[in-house]
């Protein structure tokens, strides 16, 4: 029988099943760790007192799993999808845009409840983790109020705290945006601090970017966690802002309602015509008593690569009068309404886009016209963002 080639029957290794294979895995760590792991960990090589430490620990946090959560101001469930991939149920959402209903219908199976103000906190299921958006409105500073509750009273925020004080949840994470920090000279986010303090909850809340989570998206939002003890808990470290839209947009996918209007085209190529630095255009163009036709319009290329029109002269230039992303750049937070637009291929982006600005899943479906889709999308929270404030909300839970 020759030695050389052909293969022979009941030769090599039988293959593994997936679960099974065991896949190396490079990891770093220092001298006392892997001391550590020699001194605590079971098994005959280090390999196996890894695995050891790491399943022990794992079962260690399982008391986290299968949390019951609510969804208020639920959207299309930007909350819910990073709470289920942690195992977590929702046992109740509410959302009374018959639109966003239809989403969440087709994403989750569950139809949110409607009307938040309409619904009596003892009419939902027992929960642990309470999640909401909350719309930002001003608080009524009249009268006489006995406590910040009271001064919190007919607003989405009071509904969010009748439930908190009824249902007292293990923890809830607010969002909101940014200006909801110097909303009303900082009173306005004082009394929700301190109304939710008042229910006897550790309060903690922190400005993240999304694009510091993975997106290219420069989306700076308040989000405000809170437990029923103290917890020493620390917001998610913000790394990898090196994502830019070439990293989501499909350069080839061509339409004609994403393409820029013909007079945004012209205006384009005219600032790329021309050598200055700080553009300007011809007022002429414009009606002659519009801001515009009054003080003239000047394009500016800047270092981010970002294209921006600013009405004004050419050294007063403060009222911003369009904004163009490039492939090269990160795109503005998306907001209901106005989706980014690119300069350097002259278009918006599309809904697909849009939802890999925010971190939804390729599997997520939008039975809605584009218009309903890209406001939804630009009313949601980022997921990669809220997927790591809960995991440490986890972790820090003990
Ligand atoms: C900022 S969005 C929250 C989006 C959500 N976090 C997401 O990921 O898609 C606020 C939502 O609250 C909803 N809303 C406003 N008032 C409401 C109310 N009284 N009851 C229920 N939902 C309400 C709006 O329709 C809107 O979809």
């Amino acid at each position: 029988m020759s030695r050389h080639g052909g293969t022979r029957v009941g030769s090599g290794r039988s293959k593994l099943s997936p679960e099974i294979k065991k896949k190396s895995y490079k990891v770093y760590m220092n001298i006392e760790t892997s001391q550590q792991i020699e001194l605590f960990g079971v098994g005959e090589s280090f390999s196996s007192k890894v695995i050891d430490l790491v399943q022990s620990e794992i079962k260690n946090r399982s008391h986290i799993k299968e949390m019951r959560f609510i969804d208020l101001f639920a959207g299309i469930g930007g909350f819910r999808i990073a709470l289920e991939e942690f195992g977590h149920k929702c046992v109740f959402s509410s959302e009374m845009d018959k639109y966003c209903q239809k989403v969440y219908e087709d994403n989750f199976k569950d139809t949110p409840s409607g009307d938040i103000t309409q619904i009596s906190e003892n009419s939902i299921p027992d929960f642990d983790i309470l999640t909401a958006g909350f719309p930002c409105q001003p608080f009524s500073y009249a009268g006489r109020q006995e406590g910040f509750n009271d001064k919190t009273r007919g607003t989405l925020f009071f509904d969010v705290l009748r439930i908190i004080k009824a249902k007292r949840p293990k923890m809830f994470l607010l969002e909101n945006v940014k200006g909801l920090k110097s909303h009303n000279n900082g009173e306005t986010m004082d009394i929700i601090l301190s109304s939710l303090k008042e229910l006897g909850y550790d309060v903690h809340w922190k400005i993240l970017d999304s694009h510091k989570f993975g997106v290219p998206q420069k989306r700076e939002r308040w989000y405000c966690v809170g437990f029923d003890k103290k917890v020493d808990f620390k917001f998610p470290i913000q790394t990898n802002p090196n994502t830019t839209l070439k990293d989501i947009v499909d350069v080839e996918a061509k339409h004609p309602d994403l393409e820029l209007s013909e007079f945004e085209k012209s205006r384009i190529q005219h600032h790329f015509s021309s050598s200055e630095i700080r553009v300007p255009h011809d007022n002429s163009m414009y009606a002659p008593n519009t801001k515009k036709g009054k003080h003239g319009v000047f394009s500016f290329l800047k270092s981010d690569k970002t294209l921006r029109f600013h009405i004004g002269d050419a050294a007063k230039t403060q009222i911003q009068e369009a904004y163009y992303c490039s492939l090269d750049s990160v795109a503005p937070a998306i907001i209901a309404a106005r989706e980014p637009k690119l300069w350097d291929i002259s278009r918006r982006l599309s809904v697909d886009e849009c939802r890999k600005l925010q971190g939804f899943p390729d599997k997520f479906i939008f039975n809605v016209s584009n218009l309903q889709a890209k406001k939804q999308l630009g009313n949601s929270v980022a997921v990669p963002v809220i997927r790591e404030i809960v995991r440490n909300m986890l972790y820090y839970y003990k």
